[in-house]
């Protein structure tokens, strides 16, 4: 069966509509962080895709498209002296949620995770009120490994952030 969505290197133009995926500052906070000043920009976006042009990259980013539109993005941050990939930045278009794109995204985005080197160890980081992330993470078998209580301040609330983990072998 095809997949739903094609999966190909993220570039600046695939990502021109992307601010428009985090219009307030929490929606933002909670797809990339309290590091990233609202509104997202073209700069903070070449900033994250710089990475991916270091030898060997740093970070892995991906687009996943229907036709042209850009219905999916993730990025993965490498540490290749550990072996440890972090699943980070993934979001699927707010018109897009809920139809069934994420597992089979994320699936096309491990795989070639596997292509670029040998990571044992994926982990992620998701604040604790993302039920829909983590039921996804959950049901893809990730396993959570702590809770870094009032972590990230976003205006005047304080986000406690999972730690989620999955070892891919043996
Ligand atoms: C998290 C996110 C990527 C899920 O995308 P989605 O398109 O809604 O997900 P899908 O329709 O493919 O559903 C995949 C799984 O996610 C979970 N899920 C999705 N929406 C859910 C909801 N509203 N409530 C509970 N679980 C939900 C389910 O486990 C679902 O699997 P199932 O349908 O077999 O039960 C999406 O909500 C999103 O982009 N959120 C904003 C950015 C963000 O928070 N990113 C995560 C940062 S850690």
């Amino acid at each position: 069966m095809a997949l739903p969505i094609r999966v190909v290197p993220a570039t600046p133009n695939r990502l021109a509509a992307f601010p428009s995926w985090f219009p307030t500052p929490e929606s933002l906070a909670q797809w990339g962080g309290s590091g990233l000043r609202f509104p997202l920009d073209a700069a903070q976006i070449a900033a994250m895709l710089a990475e991916t042009l270091t030898e060997p990259p740093l970070r892995l980013a991906f687009a996943g498209l229907i036709g042209d539109e850009t219905v999916a993005h993730a990025q993965l941050a490498l540490d290749w002296t550990d072996g440890v990939a972090r699943l980070a930045r993934f979001a699927i278009a707010p018109c897009c949620r809920g139809q069934g794109l994420a597992k089979p995204f994320l699936a096309e985005v491990f795989a070639r995770l596997d292509e670029a080197g040998d990571f044992p160890r994926l982990e992620l980081n998701v604040y604790t009120f993302n039920a829909p992330a983590i039921a996804l993470y959950e049901a893809l078998g990730f396993r959570c490994e702590g809770i870094r209580r009032s972590s990230v301040k976003v205006g005047d609330a304080r986000w406690d952030t999972a730690i989620y983990a999955i070892i891919r072998e043996g």
